[in-house]
């Protein structure tokens, strides 16, 4: 059965979405323009959470009878990041680079096979099932798929009632009106708790998984690609309920999407990723305004929406030719080199670390810089104790970089190529 379309199946709610609101003229960005102004780079905020070199490998195995592990996938390979308190950090890249992964190893939905995942005082990564009981209450997640995450069999009612009984946060007789509120908070008719998934239209569920994330009141969501399934309109006002609830209920974020004009908004801070691994991360208007990393700059080049204030005023777009390579055999080297334009010999032979080149900005590439402005020799040559083609140079003395989650007061200036303190 074909799924319903936005507009076709609002149901008669008085505060619900209003019916018709199907994509037509405004852009995301210019919708979101005329609304809530997104919130600014806190450097000093102090962390929820704190993710340091996480990975996820998913076991190869062969066929037949003795299914023998020949390989893994590396669908999250070492990724290091830090979220505010009550702030928000977006997660962009291609489809199949590993957001997804990467948000339910954090949520604990998957347990991480590397690396740590530290809120508070505990390390999710090392919990047990029972010990994650009452954290689970403090992360939750808001699924890429509004018509798949809902139980089409259950009431939104026990949709949104159910965390509510298995953590035992209402007494019984008081869940209903728990269920009604939370339908009110975002936006739904509190009415409508005894209607099924298929009664209402892709926003509405998607408010449904939302009202669901927020029922045990966490302290953060990882919110999975939660409008890409939606028309724009509808798009512009699910990001803005999610902006209200952030600010009301001081909720910290960690935004999926793979388009930017989407976590522009949304989010003081981004992390680009690429098969598995973060390229590049900065503070918002050093990422767009100032990106170094070739896969940034092409993502940029492609949004509609941005590319004009973007990629140092060049307007031509740059094409990314060439599907995400496999995470089960990535190219040596940078993962990036089968498709970046300016791919040369050391980027086979040696990864590029991600380092820090600014008070807020980590890049991984040897030949760092404003688009149009890469240097000629690799950048990353001398500290990683090799020759500008990548072969090690016995006479080289290697710096150790450390790829930590936070951002240091010490950085490597790519024009001094040296590291600096200011
Ligand atoms: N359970 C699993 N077992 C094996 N491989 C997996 C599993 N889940 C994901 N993968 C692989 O890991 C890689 C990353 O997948 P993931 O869904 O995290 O990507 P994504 O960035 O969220 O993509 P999209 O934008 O399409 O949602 C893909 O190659 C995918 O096939
Ligand atoms: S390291 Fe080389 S291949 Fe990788 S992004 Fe930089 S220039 Fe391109
Ligand atoms: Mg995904």
């Amino acid at each position: 059965m074909a799924e319903p379309h936005e507009s076709q199946t609002e149901p008669a709610a008085d505060n619900t979405v209003p019916a018709g609101d199907v994509a037509a003229g405004p852009s995301l960005e210019e919708l979101l323009k005329q609304s809530n102004k997104p919130a600014k780079f806190d450097p000093d905020a102090p962390s929820i959470l704190t993710v340091d070199n996480l990975e996820m490998y998913f076991p190869v195995r062969s066929t037949g009878v003795i299914r023998r592990k020949i390989g893994d996938v590396k669908a999250v390979d070492g990724i290091s990041l830090s979220i505010p308190r009550g702030g928000s950090v977006g997660l962009v890249g291609e489809s199949g680079c590993g957001k997804s992964t990467a948000g339910r190893a954090i949520t604990r939905l998957y347990k991480p096979t590397g690396g740590s995942v530290k809120f508070g005082d505990r390390d999710l990564v090392q919990l047990s099932n029972r010990e994650l009981k009452p954290l689970r209450r403090d992360v939750q997640m808001i699924f890429q798929d509004p018509y798949s995450s809902l139980n089409p069999r259950h009431s939104v009612g026990a949709i949104i009632g159910a965390p509510l009984r298995i953590h035992n946060m209402v007494p019984k007789n008081q869940t209903l009106k728990r269920v009604q509120e939370l339908l009110e908070v975002v936006g739904l008719n509190p009415e409508h708790y005894n209607r099924y998934p298929n009664e209402f239209s892709g926003g509405q569920r998607q408010r449904i998984g939302i009202a669901r994330s927020l029922a045990l009141q966490p302290k953060l969501i990882v919110a999975d690609e939660p409008v890409s399934a939606l028309d724009v309109s509808i798009q512009a006002q699910v990001i803005n309920l999610l902006q209200d609830l952030q600010k009301e209920f001081d909720i910290a974020f960690l935004f999926i999407a793979h388009d930017l004009a989407v976590v522009r908004h949304f989010c003081p801070q981004i992390a680009v990723m690429y098969l598995g691994k973060i390229v590049e991360i900065a503070d918002r208007e050093t990422l767009y305004s100032r990106p170094n990393h070739p896969y940034t700059q092409a993502l940029l080049s492609a949004a509609p929406d941005v590319k004009q204030a973007a990629i140092g005023g060049r307007r031509e777009r740059i094409r990314l030719t060439g599907e995400v390579p496999s995470p089960i055999n990535p190219p040596s080297g940078c993962r990036f080199r089968t498709r970046c334009p300016l791919a040369r010999e050391i980027c086979a032979k040696v990864e590029p670390p991600l380092m820090q080149i600014g008070p807020h900005h980590k890049v991984a590439c040897h030949f760092a810089g404003e688009l149009g402005n890469q240097p000629h020799d690799p950048v990353t040559a001398r500290m990683l104790g090799v020759d500008n083609s990548g072969n090690p140079d016995p006479g080289a003395t290697p710096t150790q970089i450390e790829d930590s989650p936070e951002f240091s007061d010490v950085w490597f200036d790519l024009k001094e190529r040296r590291t600096v303190k200011p």
